[in-house]
């Protein structure tokens, strides 16, 4: 049987791009014939600072963001990371098989410690083995993810399977899961980059929360390409990627949108993308702020995650340690 683990930072916003690359297939995956674990990763979060308030906040809102979009707690396990605490010591573990070498070649912190290497946490370099311990702890097969965190998969793959072959089969070896059309939604103000809940700009992505009023004028805003056709194409990546988001929440082709646009010009394209954006969020918003009035349902969810969690990691840390020669 698979078992599906993955998980999303509480670190301010949830937006479309993390819907489409990732929640989108927690759900799908919930109704197939596999163990879904969705974590909030809480831990991976304060690798950069990060205001106690409002991280508890967030992490009640990613929880509220999960439900609200369906993955439903009685098929899949929701938790919070902090709260089954194996993770950290199987994390040491790793660590100590794990190279500098190969964390300084990991491309998201290169883009988030920029040219301030001395001055950005040890966490924040060591984020992909926190991310790896994650992933094994659980003894996953698959994890669905977006493009940008498959060079993390593969490194949880190579940890394993060295620690495999230097003491025996520990741990599972790890699959990504990308859907390729939305594997990598980018920004609004700038299709050559993927759209960050880190970006300088709200206009960059439409959040989760976003009101109506907001969903429209970000659209409107949004860059579009030289020419006038509505039609995916590598010379025309902005009306491209309003292509993908469009599909993406409504179920149509690319195809079937390039016909249903043809002949139509950017604005009526975008007024009518805006329109289905709004209307699929409704239902999600009112889900959501229903959940977020009563925040103790909220915390009983994750708590029984959590706990329904703790022998399988007990197992496997012990596993591990005895293999190792610990204790
Ligand atoms: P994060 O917000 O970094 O915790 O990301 C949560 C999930 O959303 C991960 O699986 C990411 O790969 C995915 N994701 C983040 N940004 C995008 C994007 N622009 N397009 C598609 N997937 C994304
Ligand atoms: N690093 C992931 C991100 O930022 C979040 C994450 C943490 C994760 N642990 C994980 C994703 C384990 C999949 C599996 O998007």
């Amino acid at each position: 049987m698979k078992r599906i683990f993955s998980g999303i930072q509480p670190s301010g916003v949830v937006h479309i791009g993390n819907y489409l690359g990732a929640i989108k297939q927690f759900v799908e995956l919930q109704n197939q014939d596999a163990e879904c674990i969705y974590c909030i990763v809480d831990l991976h979060t304060i690798t950069v600072p990060q205001d106690p308030e409002a991280l508890k906040k967030n992490i009640l809102s990613v929880a509220a963001i999960y439900l609200a979009c369906g993955v439903d707690p009685e098929k899949s396990t929701i938790f919070v990371q902090s709260h089954r605490p194996e993770v950290a010591e199987l994390s040491w573990i790793l660590n100590c098989h794990t190279y500098m070498g190969e964390l300084e070649r990991m491309a998201q912190f290169k883009e988030k410690a920029g040219e301030n290497r001395k001055s950005v946490s040890a966490g924040l370099f060591d984020y992909p083995v926190l991310m790896a311990a994650d992933i094994l702890l659980y003894r996953t097969t698959d994890v669905p993810v977006g493009e940008d965190q498959k060079q993390h998969i593969e490194i949880t793959r190579d940890i394993a399977e060295r620690i495999n072959n230097k003491y025996g089969q520990v741990f599972t070896v790890p699959n990504p899961l990308i859907k390729k059309e939305t594997a990598r939604i980018m920004g609004l103000d700038d299709p050559k980059k993927k759209m960050a809940k880190s970006a300088s700009t709200a206009f960059n992505y439409i959040a989760l929360t976003d009101e109506p009023d907001v969903i429209r004028d970000k659209i409107k805003r949004a860059v579009t390409d030289s020419g006038s056709e509505i039609k995916a194409a590598s010379d025309k990546p902005a009306i491209s990627n309003l292509l993908t988001i469009f599909s993406g929440i409504s179920g149509k082709s690319i195809a079937e949108l390039e016909q249903e646009f043809e002949g139509k010009n950017y604005s009526e394209f975008k007024s009518d993308l805006a329109e289905a954006v709004v209307r699929f969020l409704t239902p999600i918003q009112k889900k959501y702020n229903e959940l977020m009035s009563e925040p103790e349902k909220l915390r009983e969810i994750l708590n029984a995650g959590a706990k329904k969690l703790e022998p399988i990691a007990k197992k496997t840390l012990i596993e591990v340690k005895s293999k190792i020669g610990l204790g």
